[in-house]
């Protein structure tokens, strides 16, 4: 069982998001917090069907792979998704699943109230702030707790690894990390 949950949306390995979240996880288990980072690398998030299958029992009809993903944020406290920006905004699948796991909770036992996280996203030029409001709709309406920075959680980077380049964006990620410890711990006394 880990403490935060992050989901890297790329299908990318060793990609940029990937540095973000380790960069990520890295400050929040430096301050305590056990953190795992799940990798979108061989997944495929289709939409939600509107089947309703949720509703009655709690887990998600189409076998992709994401009701193992929900089991383990249910278990959390707090949850980080992180995006590469696609065409000015975060990625289809990544929209897919948090689309499909707000339908898990939202009409079932609403396990994502209070869970502590916010998004990341990366991109090479543009599109950055765009995502981060569309992910940002995902946390303010399943009721959780949206954590801040020293600047919005973006960086700039195209080729694999650029964005370890680009030290205020990866500041600024690690200063989230901190202060997601720091609110879960504040919350749990
Ligand atoms: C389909 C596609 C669309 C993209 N659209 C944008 C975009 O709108 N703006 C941008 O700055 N970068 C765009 N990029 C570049 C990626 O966001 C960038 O390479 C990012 O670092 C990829 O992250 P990753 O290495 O984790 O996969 C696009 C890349 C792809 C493959």
């Amino acid at each position: 069982m880990s403490d935060v949950i992050i989901l890297n949306a790329s299908p990318r390995k060793n990609g940029n998001t990937e540095i973000l979240c380790k960069e990520c996880a890295d400050a929040l288990e430096s301050n305590g917090i056990r953190t795992e980072i799940i990798s979108f690398t061989g997944c495929e998030f289709t939409s939600c069907k509107a089947c309703g299958y949720c509703g009655k029992h709690g887990k998600c009809s189409i076998d992709d792979g994401l009701n193992d993903i929900i089991a383990k944020i249910r278990e959390a406290s707090g949850l980080v998704v992180a995006s590469p920006v696609y065409f000015g905004t975060a990625r289809g699948d990544l929209m897919s699943a948090i689309q499909r796991i707000s339908m898990v909770s939202y009409g079932g036992d609403r396990f994502l109230s209070k869970m502590v996280g916010g998004p990341i996203a990366v991109g090479r030029r543009g599109g950055q702030t765009a995502a981060l409001q569309e992910l940002l709709m995902f946390y303010f309406i399943n009721d959780m707790i949206v954590v801040g920075s020293d600047y919005w959680n973006m960086a700039f980077g195209r080729d694999k690894g650029e964005v370890a380049d680009d030290e205020e964006g990866v500041r600024t990620v690690r200063k989230f990390g901190e202060n997601i410890a720091l609110v879960i711990k504040s919350l749990n006394g």
